[in-house]
């Protein structure tokens, strides 16, 4: 019986060892492979449009692009502050940075705008897409016209976008979308609705567009950030769940460097989204959320 044990023993720590080995080679080898992504990432000067570029998220994530030495094209509404944003790219050592001023509510301008774009950049390699407005729920709910133009801003002018962005990626077999969506569309809540529905419209449109490009090459990413301490929120009473706006800029960098398919910033959201999707609809109508 000793004899026995000792034998399970002595096999239980080989076990464990060749596991741990086992374990550490492959970590290892992860490691190496993503500095050489990253490696790669950082050699190559990208083409990048930022749209929402005055956003405190886009602001934070073009930073990251400029300090690379990329070219950048921005568009915000904004000409004063879009043009401070571009001085500071300049100075953070962007290769070029070249800007346009425009609501994106004003759709027909669309196809100009990427035009602009892509002939002052010399083509496109990364478009992100930030803009976006956390109108007032109870004004949505009493004014349908509120309703649409928040849907305009968060859900429409989006997808304006994405179809002509989305069109010129998969003929020329590359590139890498981001946008920036919202845990609010995980799931709907009382509180603000009108916003989430865009933002579920926006997750769901990205969901099928990745579906279709993958096969030309071209990645889709949706970023779900959770509650971040931004312009957008100012009138937000601040809690533990809050981040500032580098956070979520250092997971959106990695998500492009890495070509993710879907990422919740910080990563505690995904826990925290996946719980509460799972709440029966007959508890979570009772809630006040
Ligand atoms: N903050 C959060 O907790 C949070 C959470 C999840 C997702 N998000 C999403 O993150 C993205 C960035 O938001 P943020 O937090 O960085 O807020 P922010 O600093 O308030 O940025 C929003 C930006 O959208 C621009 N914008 C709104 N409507 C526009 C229009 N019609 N045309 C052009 N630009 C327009 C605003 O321009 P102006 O400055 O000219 O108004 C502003 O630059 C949004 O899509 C938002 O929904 C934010």
């Amino acid at each position: 019986m000793k004899i026995a044990k000792e034998t399970t023993m002595k096999k239980n720590l080989i076990i464990g060892g060749v596991a741990a080995i086992a374990a550490a080679v492959i970590t290892k080898s992860n490691i190496e492979k993503s500095r050489a992504i990253r490696r790669d990432f950082v050699k190559t000067r990208h083409k990048v449009l930022i749209v929402g570029a005055t956003s405190a998220i886009a602001q934070e994530t073009a930073k990251r692009f400029a300090e690379e030495g990329n070219d950048l094209f921005l568009v915000a509404r904004n000409e004063a502050n879009l043009n401070a944003v571009a001085d500071d790219l300049r100075a953070r050592g962007a290769n070029k940075v070249e800007t346009a001023v425009l609501d994106l509510n004003e759709l027909s301008e669309h196809t100009g705008l990427l035009e602009q774009v892509t002939q002052s950049l010399g083509g496109l390699d990364i478009a992100l897409i930030a803009h976006g407005t956390l109108g007032d729920q109870e004004a949505s709910q009493s004014d349908f016209d509120i309703a649409r133009q928040e849907l305009k801003t968060n859900f429409l002018s989006i997808v304006s976008l994405l179809t002509l962005i989305a069109n010129q990626f998969e003929a020329q077999k590359s590139g890498v979308i981001a946008v920036v969506s919202s845990v609010a569309g995980d799931r709907g809540r009382g509180s603000n609705y009108v916003y989430g529905a865009a933002k579920a419209g926006v997750t769901t449109f990205l969901q099928g567009l990745r579906n279709r490009l993958s096969k030309a090459g071209v990645t889709v990413i949706t970023i779900k950030p959770g509650f971040v301490d931004t312009p957008m929120t100012a009138h937000i009473e601040k809690g533990p769940l809050f981040v500032g706006p580098d956070v979520i800029a250092t997971g959106i960098y990695q998500a492009i460097l890495n070509k993710q398919d879907v990422v919740y910033l910080p990563v505690f959201w995904f826990g925290i989204m996946s719980v509460i999707r799972h709440i029966p609809e007959g508890i979570f109508k009772r809630l006040s959320l």
